[in-house]
């Protein structure tokens, strides 16, 4: 079949520059969503009607293998399925999506699929408040055409069950429809579900089908609309997780903006953000308030409350937080402890390694079992360029200690409190920097003049 994605509109009730697909749900894009969608079904064809907001909308989708219509000026949702004619594949019937109702699951779409045959059907829901869609009219009990809510009596408007949008057309016929839509209606819009009058009136049978959940057909015409449909998602999302087996200390409480996997037995507290794509193995613990991003964290580990980590792999059995922060391109191995207030960037630190209080680990390389003190910085950044820093296995780094990069401390080496290392650290000894300790007898404090 064809697949055509209505997503020119401007999305006035947004009252926002950015056009209206391209607002986010869990993250990603509305169109993005409407496109996984359309994905699932393998179709032959995918066709994307655009306008308001032109390349922005498009650049905003990389995937391969769409064919983009371009529809300006946007004349309504019948003008904008005629644009887009010509891409379609006369053959196979036609599916109409929104790119604005973003949460259709696949199975609904294949039971308004295979309605069908070779008429037409229409995805219908019955709302308690269904202000702002078109109403189903039916006579009798077949469908008779939809009215838009500006154009319905006060008895149209009375009807509650309404169009979602979503329709399989018999795409021979389209042009001949289509081609016969008028604007003379309260909007001055060409409207597709005109279409419906006029297959009843060819003899064309339309099935009107039923989603499982009225939330799959919410459309989003406002913010309003926008956060109903992220608490939908996240609600559907955390009841998943809890089905795979997850502890949610409040399913509430968690929001999932990409893809979530976890082992068995991961356990998450609440007010937790997951972005990108994020993995946790079996038994991980993630502490109350965390944001993980594209991250993969091993089996066993523990991540404490109020840690924020970003593009990392952390290894089996660390102890992250609380209060940690872990930037792009960190490699955590095993047993390493990174502790509150703590800062590491595009570092490599080895098994059995911790860094517990205040320091900041960056562009560095941290070997085995080596311990750093409170308050120690790499500091990596001379004010033009970054430079690494390496530290081998065993060694230990007293508290309050700078390394500046580059530069390089052996195996087994110890750094006394308070260095500041501008030299590589030879291994096995203790290189120290500051100034002896000196007491001056008898010295006094200013005292405040009168
Ligand atoms: C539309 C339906 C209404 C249905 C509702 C469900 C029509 C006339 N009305 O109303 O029956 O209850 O959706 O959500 O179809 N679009 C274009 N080009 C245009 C106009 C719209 O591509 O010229 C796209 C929009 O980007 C959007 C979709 O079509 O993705 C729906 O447009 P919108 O203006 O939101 O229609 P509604 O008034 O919500
Ligand atoms: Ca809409």
């Amino acid at each position: 079949m064809n697949v055509v994605i209505l997503a020119a509109g401007q999305g006035k009730r947004m009252r926002s520059d950015l056009p209206k697909v391209m607002h986010r749900l869990a993250g990603r894009p509305l169109l993005q969503h409407v496109l996984a969608s359309a994905r699932s079904l393998v179709p032959n064809r995918i066709v994307i009607v655009y306008g308001h907001g032109g390349d922005e909308v498009r650049a905003s989708i990389a995937e391969e293998g769409i064919a983009w219509v371009h529809q300006t000026p946007q004349l309504g949702t019948g003008h904008a399925l005629q644009q887009a004619l010509s891409a379609l594949d006369d053959s196979v019937a036609t599916l109409v999506l929104y790119g604005d109702v973003p949460l259709t699951r696949r199975a609904t779409l294949e039971k308004l699929i295979g309605a069908a045959d070779d008429g037409l059907s229409v995805l219908t829901v019955e709302l308690d408040d269904p202000s702002g869609y078109g109403r189903i009219v039916r006579r009798g009990t077949e469908v008779a055409r939809i009215v838009e809510q500006k154009d319905a009596t006060a008895a149209e408007r009375a009807i509650r069950e309404v169009n979602t949008g979503l329709m399989v057309l018999p795409t021979g016929r389209l042009a001949g429809w289509l081609g016969r839509l008028g604007n003379d209606n309260a909007q001055r819009e060409y409207y597709l579900t005109d279409v419906i009058a006029l297959a009843v009136a060819d003899g064309v049978p339309v099935r009107a089908v039923q989603p499982a959940d009225a939330w799959e057909t919410l459309g989003v015409n406002s913010k309003t609309d926008l956060a109903v449909l992220e608490r939908v998602l996240q609600r559907e999302t955390a009841a998943q997780l809890l089905d795979e087996g997850v502890t949610l200390a409040d399913p509430q409480r968690v929001d999932v903006r990409g893809e979530l996997a976890c082992g068995r037995d991961v356990a998450i507290d609440v007010n937790c953000i997951f972005e990108g794509r994020v993995e946790l193995g079996d038994g991980v613990q993630i502490g109350a308030h965390c944001v993980l991003r594209d991250v993969r964290v091993a089996a066993g580990t523990r991540v404490e409350p109020f840690c924020h980590i970003v593009d990392a792999e952390i290894g089996r059995n660390c102890r992250i937080g609380p209060y940690a922060r872990i930037r792009p391109a960190t490699r955590l191995a095993e047993d390493v402890h990174v502790g509150n207030f703590v800062e590491v960037k595009a570092s490599e630190i080895g098994p059995g390694s911790k860094a517990n209080h205040l320091s900041y680990i960056g562009d560095s390389s941290v070997g085995r079992n080596v311990n750093v003190g409170a308050g120690t910085i790499t500091c990596n950044y001379d004010g033009a360029n970054k430079h690494r820093t390496v530290i081998e296995d065993d060694v230990f780094i007293g508290s309050d200690t700078q390394l500046v990069a580059p530069v390089r401390v052996g195996r087994g080496a110890t750094l006394g409190a308070g260095t500041t290392l501008v030299k590589d650290a030879p291994e096995d000894e203790l290189t120290v920097s500051r100034a002896k300790q000196v007491t001056v007898r008898g010295w006094k404090r200013p005292a405040k003049k009168k």
